[in-house]
């Protein structure tokens, strides 16, 4: 089913999104990246943090949680991703699993820098996700622990 058409809060999320953007530290990729959080009505943003250590750079959508979390909103609805590219961007595998902590139903809205949206549920984009609720399923072992 095709989450809900766009309305202007959502419009002002991919606005936030395309703002964070412009911030984004990609000068090795060039590829930049803007996100924005929305969560029991504020919203958090962040954009794409590379490194010279290649490997330790952070995506936006992972930057606008860790930004959410620290500011005590934990509740997302809804994540809005912008980017350089002309198609609309989907977020990548550990952006997934690392928002699939918080809401597995958010809404997932990408656009491209031509305008035009996607939608997903996040639970779409990652199927049958790992979460918190999986470390509380029983363990083997479990008696010997302690
Ligand atoms: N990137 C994001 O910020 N979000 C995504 O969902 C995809 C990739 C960033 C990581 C890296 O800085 C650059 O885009 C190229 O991969």
């Amino acid at each position: 089913m095709m989450p809900e058409a766009s309305g202007d809060e959502e419009d002002d999320l991919v606005a936030r999104a395309r703002s964070a953007r412009s911030r984004a530290y990609a000068p090795y990729s060039h590829f930049y990246v803007g996100a924005a959080i929305r969560a029991a009505g504020d919203v958090f943003v962040g954009a794409n943090v590379e490194n010279a250590s290649y490997g330790l750079g952070i995506c936006a959508e992972r930057v606008a949680a860790a930004t959410a979390v620290a500011s005590g909103s934990l509740a997302f609805d809804a994540v809005a991703v912008t980017s350089s590219a002309v198609d609309p961007t989907p977020p990548c595998g550990a952006c997934r699993q690392f928002l699939y902590e918080f809401n597995p139903e958010m809404l997932v809205v990408s656009e491209g820098a031509d305008g035009e949206r996607r939608r997903w549920r996040l639970s779409e984009l990652l199927v049958d996700g790992f979460g918190p609720a999986d470390l509380r399923r029983p363990r083997i072992g479990e008696e010997e622990e302690r």
